[in-house]
């Protein structure tokens, strides 16, 4: 039996990227998997074809969530698909991995800026969390995915690192919280990850180099080497983890 047979995870950003990365490896251990998007209806249902493809289940929804009210269209859609399709709106293990980027500096980044980043990165999971909780199995997974900035400096990117570091003592608080119905909440914090975040200058010899020499592994990080930890984590395997920041970095700036 494969480990995650018979749940059922919402991957928000599964239409590329890290969160396709992770939507691909729970429908493969499983699952039937949630594509949450934003903008990319044709890659979500691209990643839904390709798990159909080999066997699994799954399904898109688009939302924006850079809103509360795009939150609850989430949340809504998904309960009347999962109604549709199972009979019952339950889901087992929830992914927040939806987020942005910010290329300004300190000096740069302006109020807008600033609301837009913490609005999909901080804003929308604790919503999202709130809106589903109930509906949540107990026994059940929260994983946030976070990032290594919140142990390695990087000031060039100031706003994003604030998003993370409020991620990480979400998820701290948010164990505790949950842990009497037995679920389970940890962040997952990668390093460079070969995504389209980074696509500018990863894609450059110089680029190449210096992200790989980070790592004491010596290479750059791949969507599915993060989605193998998120489905770790998600298994009945990761039970007795949580609360926890699991460094997913390849060792980064060891
Ligand atoms: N890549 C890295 O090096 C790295 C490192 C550390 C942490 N992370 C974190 O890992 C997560 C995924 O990153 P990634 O590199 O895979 O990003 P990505 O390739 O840029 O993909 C971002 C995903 O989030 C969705 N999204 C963005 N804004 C949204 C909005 N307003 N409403 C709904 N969905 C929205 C996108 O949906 P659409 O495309 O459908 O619009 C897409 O599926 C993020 O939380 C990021 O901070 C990434």
């Amino acid at each position: 039996m494969k480990r995650l047979e018979g749940k059922i995870a919402l991957v928000t950003g599964g239409s590329r990227g890290i969160g396709k990365g992770i939507a691909l490896q729970l429908a493969q251990e499983g699952a039937l998997v949630i594509v949450h998007y934003g903008n990319r209806r044709v890659a979500a249902e691209e990643v839904v074809r390709t798990i159909e493809a080999h066997g699994g289940q799954a399904l898109a929804i688009g939302a924006n969530l850079e809103t509360v009210a795009g939150v609850t269209d989430l949340v809504q859609t998904m309960k009347e698909e999962l109604l549709r399709l199972t009979g019952q709106n339950q889901i087992d293990i929830l992914v927040n991995n939806a987020g942005i980027g910010t290329s300004k500096t300190l000096e740069e980044t302006t109020e807008e800026e600033f609301d837009a980043i913490f609005a999909v990165n901080v804003k929308a999971p604790f919503f999202l969390v709130q809106q589903t909780s109930q509906f949540l199995r107990d026994g059940g997974r929260v994983i946030n995915i976070s990032s290594g900035v919140t142990r390695i400096a990087y000031p060039h990117i100031m706003a994003y690192n604030l998003t993370k570091g409020a991620i990480n003592t979400f998820t701290l608080h948010l164990a505790k919280l949950l842990g009497s119905r037995g679920i389970t909440v940890n962040a997952v914090l990668p390093g460079i990850v070969d995504t389209d975040v980074n696509a500018e200058w990863l894609h450059t010899p110089e680029g190449q180099q210096h992200a790989a020499e980070m790592s004491a592994l010596g290479r750059i990080g791949e969507a599915s080497d993060i989605a193998d930890i998120v489905a770790f984590l998600s298994s009945s395997d990761g039970r007795w983890i949580t609360g926890q920041m699991v460094d997913a970095t390849g060792g980064s700036h060891l």
